[in-house]
């Protein structure tokens, strides 16, 4: 199994209890249309899948045309996702969802206020923008910070609430959870393959995955994509 693939499963492995929470605390059901915006190896767009069942759309979108193929490989039994190769700036969709998802995608974009923008203009009125981001720096291991070299914004979960306020979205609940363990387990191995650190014994306190929970106004104003900040210089946030 190449490596890429390995660290994906690990990471589905130890924040699934993240991703459990939000969809439960959602209420997402039977019908649902969603989009799971930088979906990687689809962990996030196969939990939607099952709970919004046939009569649902799961859009899983990426940047990367590999993933949208590893995507639709590992969705093949879920005829509701639809793989689409797409950067999360330029997102259109053809019809407006329920939810928009994000989960480890703004850390690694230009301007994360322009991608939630755009997540915000493909949902409904009435309808959700989530995001799950980590505070990479909050990790501990063995007592010492975390460190993450080569995302953009290492510490995205941080800005969260206000990104979704400065989206024009309703913040209607936000919360970290933070898998943690000792010893032989998901969260050491998952530790190992990101860093190339073996903790050992030592305390591992993975980065909190911090989650915003936004609620598009019902009386959003006439296009939403007029409210979208233009791309060039990321936003000061
Ligand atoms: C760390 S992976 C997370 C995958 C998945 N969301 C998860 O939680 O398992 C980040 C993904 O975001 C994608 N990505 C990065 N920049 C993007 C952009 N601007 N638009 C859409 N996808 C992007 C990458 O190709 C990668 O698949």
């Amino acid at each position: 199994m190449p490596e890429q693939e390995r660290r994906n499963l690990l990471r589905d492995d130890v924040y699934r209890r993240p991703l459990e929470t939000a969809l439960d605390r959602l209420g997402v059901s039977d019908g649902w249309k969603c989009v799971d915006a930088g979906a990687g190896g689809g962990d996030v767009s196969v939990a939607l899948a099952e709970i919004v069942g046939a009569t649902g759309r799961i859009y899983s979108v990426d940047i990367d045309p590999v993933a949208r193929d590893e995507v639709a490989s590992r969705a093949a039994a879920y005829s509701q996702v639809i793989a689409i190769t797409q950067a999360a700036e330029d997102l259109l969709l053809p019809e407006p969802v329920d939810l928009a998802f994000c989960r480890f995608l703004l850390m690694h974009v230009h301007d994360p206020l322009v991608v939630v923008c755009r997540m915000a203009s493909a949902v409904r009125p009435g309808g959700f923008v989530v995001a799950q981001e980590p505070v990479t720096s909050a990790g501990r291991i063995g007592g010492l910070p975390f460190s993450m070299e080569g995302a953009l914004h290492p510490d995205a979960g941080d800005v969260l609430p206000s990104l979704i306020c400065r989206a024009g979205l309703e913040l209607v609940d936000c919360w970290a959870e933070s898998p943690a363990w000792a010893g032989e387990g998901p969260v050491a191995r998952y530790l190992e393959r990101l860093t190339g650190v073996d903790p050992g014994n030592d305390p591992v306190i993975l980065p909190p995955l911090v989650t915003a929970v936004g609620r598009v106004p019902e009386n959003r104003p006439g296009d939403s994509r007029n409210n979208i900040p233009a791309a060039g210089r990321p936003t000061d946030w």
